[in-house]
């Protein structure tokens, strides 16, 4: 069975995106929605797509398109998530889902009623690496994960023009890159109970810093860090009782773990990504539909809430 896309926002992630449709057999890209005729149709002609829609509006009212993806900034998630969700379409929202956890459960409210599949799209969920450390995780292979630490962060120059130096479009360290570290600690150790952050706001009022410390139930850790301003490592370990994983650059998309045993003994695991990495993430949407689940077991809209609410907590401690 075919399944009818539709691309709300015409950035870097949305070309993108479309390179994941084309190599997925059973996904057609029927449409794009831009705030106006001019960019719907510039995109619409790179990328031959054949409706083109210049107010987002009109693409909620697209009888031809089954699932939206939206690649519009963070700071509107949750109101596009909703706009396709109550039109009735299946929605993949561009991470992190929304700005807070209160959008987060509006959205998901909005997905239950619509009786419509919602998932925010943490692509490394579905790479063939995370698969296999998911596998090696759950054979107990580095015994009980007890720390996870991850990193991300490259150095831009500060562009109060470009979307993570404006405020307004939830730009910042934590929101955009934040949420990769955030989801591994959360994949491996759940929820945290206590969060001790601290960051640096920058001269755009961003934060362009920001590390946090997890604890979770048991006494397990995680430390979490991302930057906007600097290049981090840009990996992450994961310590066990009987061993670690490690996760290379870019740890949100590698293409290889390394195992290493109690006594230090090393195994690298080739996992490369074929094609377009987004594209993994479309074969779940089309699994979750094809069965008629209104999520995913792999990204939960439970758990989707509770990284947000964790990033709200390290939020209110960096802000001031
Ligand atoms: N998964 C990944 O690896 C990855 C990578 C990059 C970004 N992302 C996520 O994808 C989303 C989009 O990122 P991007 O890098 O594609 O951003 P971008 O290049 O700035 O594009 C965002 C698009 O959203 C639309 N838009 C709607 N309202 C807007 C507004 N008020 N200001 C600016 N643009 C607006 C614009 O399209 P129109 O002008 O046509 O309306 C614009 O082209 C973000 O949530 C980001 O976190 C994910």
């Amino acid at each position: 069975m075919t399944t009818r896309w539709g691309i709300a926002g015409t950035g870097g992630i949305a070309a993108r995106f479309v390179q994941a449709l084309r190599q997925t057999p059973d996904a057609e890209l029927v449409a794009v929605g831009s705030r106006t005729d001019r960019r719907a149709d510039a995109f619409a002609d790179e990328w031959d797509i054949p409706h083109r829609h210049g107010d987002y509006d009109d693409l909620a009212r697209d009888d031809d398109v089954d699932v939206v993806y939206v690649a519009t900034p963070q700071s509107r998630h949750a109101d596009d998530a909703c706009r396709y969700l109550d039109a009735g379409k299946h929605v993949l929202c561009e991470k992190p889902m929304a700005m807070t956890e209160a959008e987060v459960l509006r959205m998901t409210a909005s997905a239950h009623l619509a009786e419509r599949f919602l998932m925010e799209a943490i692509w490394s969920r579905f790479l063939p690496a995370y698969v296999r450390l998911w596998e090696l995780l759950l054979h107990g292979r580095i015994g009980e994960p007890l720390f996870v630490e991850a990193d991300f962060g490259f150095a831009m120059p500060v562009d109060p023009a470009h979307r993570l130096f404006d405020p307004a479009r939830g730009g910042g360290a934590l929101l955009d890159l934040g949420v990769y570290p955030l989801q591994l600690a959360s994949l491996v150790l759940g929820p945290p109970d206590r969060v001790v952050a601290s960051g640096h706001m920058g001269e755009t009022d961003v934060d362009e810093t920001v590390v946090a410390a997890l604890h979770h139930p048991g006494g397990k850790l995680a430390v979490v860090k991302a930057s906007i301003r600097l290049n981090l490592a840009c990996t992450a370990r994961i310590v066990g009782t009987e061993g670690s994983i490690e996760l290379p650059a870019f740890m949100h998309c590698p293409e290889s773990l390394t195992v290493r045993d109690a006594f230090g003994q090393a195994e690298v695991i080739e996992a490369p990504i074929e094609g377009e990495g987004l594209r993994y993430q479309v074969d779940e949407v089309h699994r979750c539909l094809a069965e008629g689940v209104g999520e995913s077991r792999v990204m939960t809209l439970h758990e989707s809430a509770q990284i947000a609410a964790t990033m709200d907590t390290i939020r209110d401690q960096i802000d001031h």
